[in-house]
């Protein structure tokens, strides 16, 4: 996809991997809207490109959603949907983990995409378009110290690929991005032997994929996780998983 000139929306833009999408987006011409929970991490984030600005918008309030839409419909419409944000909760199962966060984890991570492609589809089918799913690597193989995480990426995979299916022959394409551990606020208490990859090699990779038209967008190690859960996915199960409990 050429992105020059497209009006582009990335929720959760306001840092990690929704922020350099956002910066490479504006640096390759696209006009940007960010959103997030936090508006002072916005108004940080927007001030970094000209052609970034930034709206409040949670991903599970629907009447913020369609408030958000409808700006953007007003506003020439949205091109390039990006669904980034999420959150990711690493906990014991026999601790007392909240099940209020557990369920809002899905809320975010699962309901959140689908909310946002059911109120911002019916515009984006009246122009070339394209819906950007960042699911992740541990779609295809779980890490079971993130139980709920681990199920909405798998969710997120199984959906890209069904609203894909279902587009074919419209003006909408369906792209899914699957990082693998990139270095974000997300990742910050995870163990340090996990290698991390520099968030702008992977807006680096992310653009490559988009210009050339790849659907499913697997850097580094995500693109290992998708060859073993085919070839040995015990092996790779337990490979990622010696530490089963956070
Ligand atoms: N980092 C990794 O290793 C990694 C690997 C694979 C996939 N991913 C995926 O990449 C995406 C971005 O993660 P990240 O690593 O960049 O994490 P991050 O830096 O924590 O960013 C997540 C963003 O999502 C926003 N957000 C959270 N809940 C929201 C809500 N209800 N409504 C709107 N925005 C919300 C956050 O802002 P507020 O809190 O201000 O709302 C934040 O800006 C996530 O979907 C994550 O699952 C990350």
């Amino acid at each position: 996809m050429q992105v020059q000139g497209k009006r582009a929306v990335v929720t959760g833009g306001g840092s990690g991997i929704g922020l350099v999408i956002a910066q490479a987006l504006a640096d390759a011409g696209c006009t940007v809207l960010i959103t997030g929970r936090t508006e002072s991490r916005l108004v940080e984030a927007a001030a970094t490109r000209e052609n970034i600005s930034h709206a409040v918008c949670d991903v599970t309030d629907e009447a913020v959603v369609v408030a958000l839409r409808d700006r953007v419909e007003a506003d020439g419409g949205c091109d390039l949907l990006i669904n980034n944000a999420g959150v990711m909760h690493r906990y014991d199962v026999t601790s007392d983990f909240s099940l209020a966060k557990k369920l809002q984890e899905i809320d975010i991570d699962a309901s959140g995409p689908v909310r946002m492609v059911h109120h911002f589809l019916p515009g984006m089918l009246r122009r070339e378009a394209a819906i950007v799913n960042v699911s992740s690597g541990l779609a295809f193989v779980p890490f079971s110290q993130a139980p709920v995480y681990s199920g909405t990426k798998a969710f997120l995979h199984a959906y890209t690929q069904s609203l894909r299916a279902q587009l074919a022959g419209t003006s909408v394409s369906v792209v899914e991005l699957m990082p693998p551990v990139v270095d974000t606020p997300m990742v910050a208490e995870l163990d340090p032997s996990f290698s991390r990859m520099p968030p702008e090699e992977l807006a680096a990779a992310f653009m490559k994929g988009l210009a050339k038209g790849t659907l499913e967008i697997t850097p580094g190690q995500s693109s290992q996780l998708r060859f073993m859960r085919r070839a040995a996915p015990g092996f790779i199960f337990g490979q990622l998983n010696k530490q089963a409990r956070p």
